[in-house]
């Protein structure tokens, strides 16, 4: 069953255009296809390689993506490791990240992304990864829960809610998505516990970013596909928190400058050349129709990036 709805689509198609001879796209969050399927529909000679850690979501897709036959190749990796060891016989035109996890994680995977679901607290997006969250929040000690917390949520009461889990622990391992919530809305200030998000909010997305190495993804993958995109080829990248936005802000901006040399420096001394271009100088954000139609975009940010000429 098809739950997610794409995010920025309609920014998206219009940003990345392939060339007019057909082009490969590599779509390299495939989730339940919504970006994919359209790509596919509004460009007929398009090529899509679809990349998704999750195999799961990824069967959604296929069946999804099946009328398109053999314009489509979907592969199960992790999109770090599948730029580092893709030598395409076919440069890619463009790539697509759309990060995170979808509707379909929270509402369909029984893996405990949700905070109000008495799911098992897994949150991995594929088998192959050692430790499940309930392996963090059981194994790992305060400080380094509260450190989690703290980098990957920007959770300001991290050391509260790191001392109440190993405090609630010692009773008995928190091992559903339920119970772990609970004790965080236990943990934090009545003010807190009742403001615009849920309290648990924050505390889920840390953990998933930490059970999933999500920033090292992100960025061994940017890099990645820059080195195989075609020259004038184009990355497009939709974050949904801050800490991704910055990163791929960064990330954008570093590449776009020929010299990287100190301001104080008089001449250049790193011979710097650019990589890039910038597309979107500002992060591109859904308007008003699509955050009052799907409230799930609301924090939403795309920016592209075209590969400089070789
Ligand atoms: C926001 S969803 C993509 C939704 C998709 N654009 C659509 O329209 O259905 C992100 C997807 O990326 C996958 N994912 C997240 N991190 C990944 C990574 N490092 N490597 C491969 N897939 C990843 C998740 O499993 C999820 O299915």
């Amino acid at each position: 069953m098809i739950v997610h709805e794409p995010v920025l689509l309609a920014e998206s198609l219009e940003l990345l255009v392939p060339p007019t001879d057909g082009g490969l796209l590599v779509d390299a969050t495939l989730g339940q296809a919504g970006h994919a399927e359209a790509f596919l529909d509004r460009w007929p000679r398009l090529a899509l390689v679809g990349v998704d850690a999750d195999a799961a979501v990824m069967e959604t897709a296929r069946a999804r993506l099946a009328r398109f036959g053999d314009r489509v190749e979907l592969v199960r990796a992790w999109f770090a490791e599948f730029f580092a060891s893709w030598s395409p016989s076919r440069a890619p035109d463009l790539v697509l990240f759309d990060l995170g996890i979808s509707r379909f994680h929270y509402e369909m995977s029984g893996r405990g992304f949700s905070f109000d679901r008495d799911e098992p607290l897994d949150m991995r997006l594929s088998r192959d990864l050692p430790a499940a969250a309930a392996d963090l929040v059981n194994g790992s000690d305060a400080e380094q829960l509260a450190d989690i917390l703290e980098r990957f949520g920007e959770e300001r009461h991290a050391r509260l809610i790191a001392a109440r889990i190993v405090r609630e622990r010692s009773r008995a391992p928190i091992e559903t998505a339920a119970r772990l919530a609970d004790v965080i809305r236990g943990a934090v200030p009545p003010s807190y516990r009742h403001g615009r998000i849920h309290p648990a909010t924050r505390s889920f997305q840390a953990l998933r970013i930490a059970v999933n190495h999500e920033l090292e993804q992100l960025e061994l993958g940017l890099a990645g596909a820059f080195r195989v995109l075609a020259p004038g080829g184009r990355v497009g990248v939709i974050s949904f928190h801050s800490l991704e936005d910055r990163f791929v802000k960064r990330f954008f901006r570093d590449r776009s400058r020929d010299c990287t040399c100190p301001p104080e420096f008089p001449v250049c001394r790193c011979g710097g050349r650019r990589e890039l271009h910038l597309v979107t100088p500002k992060a591109v954000q859904p308007g008003d129709a699509e955050r009052a139609r799907n409230p799930a975009s609301r924090s939403a940010r795309l920016r592209v990036a075209e590969k400089a000429a070789a």
